[in-house]
C-alpha cells in the first residue's frame, strides 16, 4: 500500500518506489502542512521539519501570521497570514476574499478517480493509491478535498482538488490552483520550456533567486510560449545525476507556474489554472474540479524525470486503439500544395506515395466550404466538391484502393467572419458586445462553451466522419482567444469563459473519439501551440511544431522529448529548401529526425528529386525496423545540440536493455576532427552487445564508459544510426 496513516502523530506519508511524501496535521487548528517529498526513507514521523522555533504553537495566536507565513503548507489559501503564492482565494457576496482550511477527514483507497469533464491520468487498483484529505473553511462552509494518488510502480504522485460550497449563499472562486509544493531551499536551479511559433519548447535553466519566477499563458490554450511545466533541480544536478522535482498541469489552457523563495529562504512551488481573468460562481450545493498536476521525484537526475514522465503518460494518460500500437507511415499535403489541391493531385500523390510503402494519406486544409485561402470557410464544414470531384467518400475509396488509409483536417474550434457559420449565427463568436474583436489568421473562435455551439460544429464533423472510410483526423486549433466574452453568459459568470472554452473542447474531442474509436487523431495547435497532457488524454500524438527544418527540429523535439514521450511526436521529413527556414539538409538526415516521433511525409512526393525519392522505401523500412523500440523504450540524452550548438545524440533503450538505438546527428563538421566521443547510457554493465554497422562487440560497461568513437564526417547536417544488439 503507498499511503499510511499514523495516527497518534497525524502523519500521511505517501510512498512510490524510490520516493516519498509526507503531510502532517498540526495542532488543534488541524491545519495541513506539508513535511517532506524527496528520496524514500523509512520513518513515519518527521513532524519536527515543520517545527521551526518562531512557529511553536505556543507562539499562537499572539502571532498566528508569522506562523501561517512560514509554515510548510500543502494548501495555501489567500487573506489569513501567509503571504507567499496562495492556491485558493474566494470572493463572498459580502466582497470578502479570505478563507482557511482545516483538516476534517480523510479516505484512503485502492486505484484513482476520474475528473468529471477534464483529462487525468488513470490506473488500475493494483497500479495506484488514492488519499483524499477533506478539509474545510467552517466560517464560508467551503469544503475542499485534496486528492493525491501515488503509482506503485512510478515515481509519481499526481494531486488534484475538488472545491465544494455546502453553504446557502454563493461563493465566487478567484483561484483555484492544483498543487503547492513547500521545500527547504537547497539552491535550486529551474527548467522551464519557452519558445514561439515555429520554434516550441526550447529549454531554459537559470537560477531560482529571491521574489517570484512565474510563467503562466492567457492565451486560451496552454500555448508555444510557455509549458504548463517546470522542473526544480539541485544547482548541480544534470541529465543523471540530482535531485529533481518536475510539476506537469494536464490542462490545456490558461495556466500559471511559479517558484518563489520566500523570506526564511524556503522554496514554495505552484501550478494551477491561471488566476487572472478567471472566476468561478459556485453556487449552493455545487463544486468545482480544479486539474490534475503531476509530480515527480528523480533522485537521479533530469534523465530519470523524463523517463518517469514517459511511462505515466503511455501507460496512465495516453488511451485508444493507437495507444501502443506503431502508427501508420503518413503523408500531408500540406507543405506539398497548401491550398492548392483537387482530386487529382491527391490521388497522384496518394499513388506514389503506396508505390514507396507509405501508408496513409491526410487531406489537410482546404477541403470545405470557400477556402482558397486562410481567409474564410471555417467553420462551413462541408465538402468542396469543386475541389474534390466525386466528392469525399469517392476520394476516400480510391485511396483506399491503393492500399492507402485516408485521413482528414479540421479546425472545429474556429470560425471565419467569412462562411455561412459566422453569417448566420455571428453571436456564436467569442466577443465583447460593442467591441470589435481582434482577428488572428483572420478568424474568430467560436464559443464551445455553447452546448448548442458544440452540438451544430460537431454535426457537421459527424457527417463528414461517418460518410466515408476516415482513419485519421488531424485537430488543428490557429489563434489565441482574445475579446473574451460569452453571449450565454451574464456579469457575474464571464469570468468562466477560458476555463469553460476548454471544457467544451474536451467535451468534443471526448464525443469524437467514442463515436469513432478506430480513428487515430493528432492534436495540433498551429504546430504545437498545444502540446499539453490534457490533449494527449484524447490523441496519443501532437503535430510538435510547424518548422519541419530537420535541424530547428532538434531543439524542439529535445525540449518535447524531456516530458513527453517519442510516440506522441508528431514528426515528418519535409521538403528542402526547408519551407520553415531556407535550409538544405540531406534526406536521410531529414529522415532520422523524423524517426524519433511518429514518422511522416510533409511534400509532394510526385515532384521530389528522383535520388531522394529512392530514399522512401529504405526510411520505411527504417522505420518498421525501429519503431517499436522507440515507442516504448526508455529515452536517454546523450548530448544536447541546444548546450554544444555541435551535434545532438540520444538513446533509445528497449525495457529488457537487449536493443538500443543511438541517434547522432552531426549539425556541424569539425575540422582537423577525427571523431567525438559520446557515452551509452541505460545498458547493462556485463551483457555484450553487437554495434551493428562494424560487427564489434563490447560490454555494456565499455559502450557506457570508455565510450563510442563517431568518426567526423565531411559535411554538415549528416546523421548517424547506431543499432546496438545484445549478443545472445
Ligand atoms: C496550422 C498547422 C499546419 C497546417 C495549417 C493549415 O498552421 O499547424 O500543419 O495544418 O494550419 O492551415
Amino acid at each position: 500500500m503507498g499511503i499510511q496513516y499514523n495516527e497518534k502523530s497525524r502523519v500521511f506519508k505517501l510512498d512510490t518506489p524510490k520516493s516519498s511524501y509526507m503531510i502532517g496535521i498540526v495542532d488543534e487548528e488541524n491545519f495541513i502542512g506539508h513535511i517532506y517529498f524527496g528520496k524514500k526513507i523509512a520513518d513515519s514521523d518527521m513532524r519536527y521539519l515543520m517545527r521551526l522555533p518562531e512557529q511553536l504553537p505556543s507562539e499562537r495566536p499572539r502571532d498566528r501570521v508569522s506562523f501561517l507565513d512560514t509554515i510548510p503548507m500543502e494548501y495555501s489559501t489567500h487573506g489569513v497570514g501567509d503571504f507567499r503564492e496562495t492556491c485558493l482565494r474566494v470572493r463572498t457576496n459580502s466582497g470578502h476574499s479570505a478563507c482557511s482550511l482545516s483538516y476534517v477527514s480523510h479516505v484512503i483507497y485502492k486505484g484513482k478517480p476520474t475528473l468529471p469533464g477534464l483529462p487525468s491520468t488513470f490506473g488500475k487498483e493494483e497500479d495506484c493509491t488514492t488519499l483524499e484529505l477533506i478539509c474545510e473553511d467552517a466560517v464560508l462552509k467551503l469544503r475542499a478535498v485534496l486528492v493525491y494518488t501515488v503509482f506503485e510502480h512510478l515515481d509519481a504522485i499526481t494531486r488534484s482538488v475538488k472545491v465544494i460550497n455546502d453553504s446557502e449563499d454563493t461563493i465566487y472562486l478567484t483561484k483555484v490552483l492544483s498543487a503547492c509544493l513547500d521545500l527547504d531551499n537547497k539552491d535550486y536551479d529551474l527548467i522551464t520550456l519557452y519558445g514561439l511559433w515555429s520554434k516550441e519548447r526550447m529549454i531554459n535553466r537559470r537560477r531560482i533567486t529571491d521574489g517570484k519566477q512565474r510563467i503562466s499563458s492567457l492565451r486560451g490554450v496552454s500555448s508555444h510560449q510557455e509549458q504548463p511545466f517546470m522542473a526544480i533541480m539541485e544547482h548541480d544536478a544534470n541529465e543523471d545525476r540530482g535531485e529533481v522535482y518536475g510539476m506537469n498541469l494536464v490542462y490545456s489552457g490558461n495556466f500559471m507556474a511559479q517558484a518563489e523563495i520566500t523570506q526564511l529562504t524556503q522554496l514554495r512551488a505552484v501550478i494551477g489554472i491561471n488566476p487572472e481573468d478567471f472566476t468561478w460562481k459556485l453556487e449552493s450545493s455545487c463544486e468545482f474540479v480544479a486539474p490534475e498536476a503531476v509530480l515527480v521525484y528523480s533522485a537521479e537526475g533530469i534523465g530519470e524525470m523524463t523517463r518517469t514522465y514517459h511511462d505515466l503518460y503511455r501507460n496512465h494518460l495516453i488511451r485508444g486503439e493507437y495507444k501502443d500500437k506503431k502508427r501508420p507511415i503518413l503523408i500531408n499535403n500540406w507543405e506539398a500544395t497548401y491550398f492548392n489541391f483537387n482530386t487529382d493531385k491527391l490521388l497522384d500523390i496518394a499513388k506514389e506515395a503506396a508505390r514507396l510503402g507509405i501508408e496513409m494519406l491526410v487531406m489537410d486544409d482546404g477541403w470545405f466550404g470557400k477556402r482558397e485561402d486562410d481567409n474564410s470557410g471555417l467553420g462551413d464544414w462541408f465538402v468542396n466538391e469543386s475541389k474534390l470531384k466525386g466528392g469525399l467518400s469517392y476520394l476516400v475509396n480510391e485511396v483506399n484502393k491503393l492500399g492507402l488509409k485516408f485521413g482528414i483536417w479540421f479546425e472545429p474550434e474556429m470560425v471565419s467572419p467569412d462562411s455561412d457559420l459566422y453569417r448566420e449565427h455571428p453571436d456564436w463568436a467569442i466577443h465583447v458586445p460593442g467591441r470589435t474583436g481582434a482577428l488572428g489568421r483572420n478568424q474568430l473562435v467560436l464559443d464551445i462553451s455553447r452546448k448548442e455551439v458544440r452540438d451544430e460544429i460537431y454535426s457537421r464533423m459527424y457527417q463528414i466522419l461517418s460518410g466515408s472510410n476516415i482513419e485519421y483526423v488531424k485537430w488543428d486549433m490557429n489563434r489565441s482567444l482574445t475579446d473574451i466574452g460569452s453571449v450565454s453568459l451574464d456579469a457575474d459568470t464571464q469570468g468562466e469563459l477560458y476555463h469553460r472554452f476548454v471544457l467544451g473542447l474536451y467535451d468534443l474531442q471526448d464525443r469524437m473519439i467514442t463515436d469513432f474509436p478506430h480513428i487515430l487523431l493528432e492534436n495540433c495547435s498551429s504546430g504545437g501551440g498545444r502540446f499539453d497532457p490534457g490533449m494527449l488524454y484524447y490523441s496519443p500524438q501532437i503535430w510538435t511544431s510547424d518548422n519541419t527544418d530537420a535541424i530547428d527540429r532538434l531543439k524542439i523535439q529535445e525540449g518535447t522529448m524531456m516530458i513527453y514521450p517519442l510516440s506522441a511526436m508528431g514528426a515528418h521529413v519535409a521538403v528542402c529548401p526547408s519551407h520553415s527556414n531556407g535550409r538544405i539538409t540531406p534526406f536521410e538526415t531529414r529522415g532520422y529526425v523524423a524517426l524519433a516521433g511518429t514518422f511522416g511525409y510533409e511534400l509532394d512526393v510526385t515532384r521530389l528529386p528522383e535520388e531522394e525519392r529512392n530514399l522512401i522505401p529504405e526510411q520505411v523500412a527504417m522505420y518498421h525496423k525501429y519503431n517499436d523500440l522507440v515507442r516504448t523504450g526508455d529515452y536517454y540524452r546523450i548530448a544536447s545540440y541546444q548546450n554544444n550548438q555541435e551535434y545532438d545524440c540520444y538513446e533509445v533503450v528497449s525495457k529488457d536493455k537487449k536493443e538500443a538505438l543511438v541517434t547522432f546527428i552531426q549539425v556541424q563538421c569539425r575540422p582537423n576532427y577525427r571523431a567525438r566521443r559520446i557515452y551509452a547510457k541505460g545498458l547493462l554493465d556485463d551483457c555484450l552487445y553487437r554495434l551493428e554497422e562494424t560487427g564489434e562487440v563490447y560490454s555494456g560497461g565499455a559502450l557506457m564508459y570508455a565510450g563510442i568513437n563517431i568518426d567526423n564526417m565531411w559535411g554538415d547536417y549528416l546523421g548517424k544510426l547506431l543499432h546496438i544488439m545484445a549478443v545472445k
